[in-house]
């Protein structure tokens, strides 16, 4: 392989890496968070690391979402210990920032229709080889500007390598 194009290969395969270091969940898929939608199953279906965000898109002025502390009040709706109460607006993005099981429900008895959700979190993916190279260890991760210059510096190694070696 030309070493041009191996390095747009090494480029691509960069560039195509950088976003599965952080996702954005939006809870309940095109449902959003509205009652009658069964978390647990879109929960399911999704695997959820530390640096991963939830987006709760509800309907203004109607729901609310409420972190609770444990199993137990997830399961009786119960939102009087509260962690995290919101409502403003028509989303909360919320940072999953470590390991374990997170719980939110919606107050105003909607909790009993479904609106509850409880998600597990995972460590961070580790990086990929070619970004782990670069990028130093985990405080870099899933932050743009940090893979930018990581990005930058392979970009700059590989012209500064290609040149002598190019026939
Ligand atoms: C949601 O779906 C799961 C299966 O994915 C099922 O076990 C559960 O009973 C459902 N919950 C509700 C509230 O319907
Ligand atoms: C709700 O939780 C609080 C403490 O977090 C507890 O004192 C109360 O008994 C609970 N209510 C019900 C109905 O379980
Ligand atoms: C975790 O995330 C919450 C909400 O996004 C934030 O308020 C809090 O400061 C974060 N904690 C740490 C240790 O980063």
């Amino acid at each position: 392989m030309a070493p041009a194009s191996s390095l747009l290969l090494f480029v691509t395969l960069l560039i195509f890496a950088a976003p599965s270091l952080a996702k954005k969940f939006t809870v309940g898929g095109s449902n959003h968070w509205a009652p009658n939608v069964n978390y647990t199953t879109w929960a399911d279906q999704k695997q959820f690391h530390v640096g991963d965000w939830l987006d709760f898109k509800y309907q203004r002025d109607m729901y609310d979402v409420v972190q609770v502390s444990d199993e137990a009040a997830y399961k009786a709706c119960n939102d009087s210990a509260a962690i995290v109460r919101y409502s403003r607006g028509t989303n909360f993005a919320f940072e999953l920032n470590h390991t374990g099981r997170y719980y939110f429900i919606c107050s105003r008895g909607y909790c009993w229709n479904g609106m509850k959700v409880s998600v597990l979190v995972h460590p961070a993916p580790a990086p990929s080889p070619a970004a782990s190279h670069h990028a130093s260890s985990s405080c870099a991760r899933g932050e743009a500007g940090a893979w930018l210059a990581a990005l930058s510096a392979s970009l700059g190694a590989a012209a500064l390598l290609s040149l002598p070696f190019r026939v």
